[in-house]
């Protein structure tokens, strides 16, 4: 029975992932002809408190940071956006959240706290967390990286 649940959840999960890239594949005009990726990379170096405004709020664009990297998820925006079931992750350090696979914005660092060191996660937590950053890589750009004091690099 048990078994019978996870299987279907399993499948679920595979059908809905085909479905996304599907949908992200044809809804990006840019993605299709960009031959030179690096150009739309924007290197920035982000503290907590710099990455916090794009959230898709007050700013457009999404960014969220995975272990120190920040990854450019505005093409996400139905998870992370306003409203969306992940908004909580949208301008932070998500990586607490993803190893605990949990969308609590209490288990998140506040901003205003030196960066969430991870040291205290367990091995499962750990295996959880590089998952989601294999995720994050597959799907999404890099745009910077996170610091405890830095500066935004703006795009043009
Ligand atoms: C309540 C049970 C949950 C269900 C039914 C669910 C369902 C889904 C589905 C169907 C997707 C889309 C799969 C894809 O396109 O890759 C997804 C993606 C995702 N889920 Fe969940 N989820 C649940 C809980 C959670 C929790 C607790 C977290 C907290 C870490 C989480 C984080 C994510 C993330 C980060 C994505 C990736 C979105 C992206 O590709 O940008 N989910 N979830
Ligand atoms: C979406 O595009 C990627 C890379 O261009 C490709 O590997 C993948 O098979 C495509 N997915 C679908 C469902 O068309
Ligand atoms: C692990 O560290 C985080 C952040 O430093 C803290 O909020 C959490 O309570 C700690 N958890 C355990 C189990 O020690
Ligand atoms: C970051 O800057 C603040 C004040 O500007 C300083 O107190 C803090 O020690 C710095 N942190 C690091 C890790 O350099």
């Amino acid at each position: 029975m048990i078994t019978t649940i996870i299987v279907v959840l399993i499948v679920l999960y595979f059908v809905k992932n085909i479905y996304t890239e599907f949908v992200a594949n044809n809804s990006n005009p840019l993605a299709a002809g960009d031959n030179d990726k690096d150009k739309s990379i924007v290197q920035g170096k982000f503290t907590p408190k710099t990455l916090a405004k794009y959230n898709g709020k007050d700013d457009p664009k999404i960014f969220i940071a995975v272990k120190n990297r920040v990854f450019d998820v505005t093409q996400g925006a139905a998870f992370y956006g306003p409203g969306g079931p992940y908004e909580n992750f949208a301008g932070r350090d998500a990586s607490r959240g993803l190893a605990l696979n949990s969308f609590d914005p209490a288990v998140l660092t506040p901003i205003d706290q030196p960066i969430d060191d991870l040291k205290n996660l367990t091995k499962l937590e750990l295996e959880s967390l590089e998952s989601w950053d294999e995720h994050f890589e597959n799907r999404y750009k890099i745009v910077g990286t996170l610091h405890e004091n830095g500066t935004v690099k703006e795009e043009d």
